[in-house]
């Protein structure tokens, strides 16, 4: 009888679960989003992060399950707004803070990966501009300078900005975060800024931090971009411009060192070229693209889900094929290591989050047999949390959260998960 396939991953692969500090800590009531949240009218549920997972309290029993269910790394965001609660001024007790937080995830043997800035703003920045503030690289580049030296020895993976262009289009663009603009320059303004930022926080990280080794990058959302109708030149067309500005511009600019059409034009950005060490993606679904000559505010691109495919509890497309395809386009363009920073499904049936980690981890190794330098998969998330404009409906969770007692439950899919983490592989019976 022939063996079937054995589905292993390499030696050494990083399993773990990713957050952010706003949607799991709790209480973060000096940034923009919690001001934003609070205006009301904003978030499509009604509800705000409030305590959301009180995880600034329970991180060590957060990071008892996540060790209980065999991760052995684990990404979260610092909390800027908490770090240096007003311009210039850093809370030594906060920093001291994270130290215990990075300590207890070392101490059960998850390997951090760790966020500077993931969305959240401190309010005093807010005040003058946010992003669009000449000085805000400035500003950043100052916090990432005293994290680094205060923590950099219990940090080897940074992930410097997460997701630059989903924060651009949906806080510049849609107008569904703060500060609520709907302007094309301002997120122009915006990604320039960010990226500048991201070149000077990987020098400075390099050169500050302590430890023994460090490897910085972003986490970059990608999606597949398909044309709608696919003889229809405008869909096409508009597809690969959809594709090139979302997934490639801000990837390309790192490597090249070049700001390219439309948001620069081929300018040179100092410090800039090679400044990722590894690529961090973040991987959801893919987009149909659709040339609509009545959206000229969005450069006349429509993007919807390809109707009568699979849909997560939010509408959007489950295609785990895409994430073996932008796998191998970053093996080709950058040949770089990568990490999955993020992937998952909001989903109150778990069954359907049991096959979408099944099904992304098979396009995943298979990426991997074909040459992919994939090192490690963090699911998004390891509890259910506070999912931004959308609020605390959605269940993105490995572990449920009952937010009234907050007690925490492992799924069945945290479960399935635990056993690839433990082994290393994929149960060939869990894939037949
Ligand atoms: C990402 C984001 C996360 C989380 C996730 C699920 O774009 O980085 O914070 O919200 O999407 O939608």
């Amino acid at each position: 009888m022939e063996s079937r396939q054995m589905i292993e991953f390499p030696p050494q692969f990083l399993w773990g679960a990713a957050t952010a500090a706003h949607q799991v800590e709790g209480q973060n009531s000096n940034n923009d989003w919690w001001e934003w949240e609070h205006l009301g009218g904003k978030i499509a549920d009604g509800t705000t992060s409030e305590t959301a997972c009180d995880q600034y309290n329970r991180y060590e029993e957060d990071f008892d399950l996540a060790r209980k269910l065999g991760h052995n790394a684990h990404r979260l965001s610092l909390e800027w707004s908490r770090i240096e609660p007003q311009e210039g001024v850093f809370a030594q007790s906060e920093i001291e803070h994270y130290r215990r937080v990075l300590t207890a995830l070392r101490e059960r043997g998850l390997e951090p990966f760790v966020t500077l800035h993931h969305f959240t703003n401190p309010l005093w920045l807010a005040r003058k501009g946010g992003w669009e503030n000449p000085k805000a690289v400035d500003y950043f580049t100052r916090y990432v300078r005293v994290v680094a030296s205060e923590l950099g020895g219990l940090v080897r993976f940074w992930n410097t900005i997460n997701e630059p262009m989903v924060y651009a289009f949906e806080s510049y663009i849609e107008g569904k975060g703060p500060p609520g603009a709907k302007s094309l320059r301002s997120a122009s303004l915006v990604i320039v800024a960010m990226l500048r930022a991201h070149a000077l926080a990987y020098h400075i990280i390099h050169e500050t931090s302590p430890g023994p080794q460090c490897d910085v990058g972003i986490a970059k959302h990608m999606r597949v971009f398909d044309p709608m109708r696919p003889r229809h030149p405008g869909d096409r067309a508009f597809a690969r411009v959809s594709d090139f500005i979302f997934n490639s511009w801000f990837l390309d600019a790192i490597e090249t060192g070049r700001l390219a059409w439309p948001i620069g034009i081929g300018q040179k950005v100092q410090a800039l070229a090679g400044t990722h060490d590894f690529i961090g993606l973040n991987y959801y679904t893919r987009d149909m693209t659709r040339f609509s000559p009545l959206k000229p505010q969005l450069l006349f691109i429509e993007n919807i889900v390809r109707p009568g495919s699979p849909v997560n509890d939010l509408g959007w497309e489950i295609y785990p094929e895409g994430i073996h395809q932008l796998l191998m386009r970053l093996k080709k363009k950058y040949d770089k290591p990568i990490y999955i920073t993020e992937n998952g499904i909001p989903a109150v049936d778990d069954s359907m989050r049991l096959a979408y980690i099944r099904d992304h981890l098979l396009q995943t190794h298979r990426a991997i047999s074909d040459g992919a330098d994939v090192r490690g998969y963090l699911h998004w998330s390891l509890l259910d949390n506070f999912e931004w404009a959308e609020g605390l409906t959605p269940r993105f969770g490995l572990i449920a959260m009952d937010y009234e007692t907050q007690r925490r439950a492992p799924r069945p899919s945290a479960e399935a998960y635990a056993k690839v983490a433990a082994g290393n592989r994929l149960d060939p019976a869990w894939v037949d």
